[in-house]
């Protein structure tokens, strides 16, 4: 059974779906660690609650990003984990975990890239006044949100719409195809070839 780190920053809703698509059987895998560069992040309670061992590692203590790298990949490796997933993690990776997990990290971003990477993207892609946004499931290399696409999917923006509606119909979206991606990474069914993702049936 696939061993995943979730990576984690906040409200931790993507944890929960993944955590959920475990306990139904959706997903042959097991969560062998949640990390948290944030202490009160609720992501690290629901953790708890589901008898997952969680971390939280406080950058502040290190005096370098690889050296505060260095100290998640220890857990990583500890734990015995093949694949990390980034959900709602606030910060950019460098080169220590890069390079460990090399097309074994994955990321959700709530908005169709290339389109809209980096901060806010619900906010900025509501507030260029996109008909229809969404979310990507995607592979994490040195780019900031630009690695090879495995999973997209689209949300209709309404007139009646605000960023936070919109916001609200990407996540659900989000909640269905996290899972989905893990599942297609965990069988062995992706195959990166140059920019794009095979998916192979
Ligand atoms: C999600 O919108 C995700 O796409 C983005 O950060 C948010 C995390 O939400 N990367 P949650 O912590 O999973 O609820």
């Amino acid at each position: 059974m696939s061993s995943i780190a979730v990576l984690v920053s906040g409200r931790g809703s993507n944890l929960q779906a993944i955590i959920d698509s475990i306990e139904n059987g959706y997903l042959k895998a097991e969560i062998s660690a949640v990390i948290s560069d944030v202490e009160k992040a609720y992501a690290l309670e629901r953790a708890r609650k589901h008898g997952i061992k969680a971390f939280f590692i406080d950058p502040r203590k290190f005096p370098s990003r690889e050296l505060y790298e260095q100290e998640v990949l220890k857990v990583l490796i500890d734990n015995d984990v093949e694949l990390v997933l980034l959900a709602g993690y606030m910060r950019i990776l460098g080169k220590t975990l890069l390079e460990a997990y090399r097309n074994r990290i994955l990321n959700i971003h709530p908005a169709l890239l290339p389109a809209f990477p980096g901060l806010h993207a619900q906010k900025q892609a509501f507030g260029h006044g996109v008909k229809v946004a969404g979310c990507t499931v995607h592979f994490v290399d040195e780019s900031l949100d630009g690695g090879p696409i495995i999973l997209q999917r689209c949300v209709e923006v309404k007139e009646d719409d605000t960023a936070e509606t919109l916001a609200d119909r990407i996540l659900e979206q989000e909640h269905k195809i996290y899972p989905e991606a893990v599942k297609l990474f965990v069988e062995n069914r992706l195959c990166i070839e140059g920019r794009k993702v095979r998916i192979i049936s």
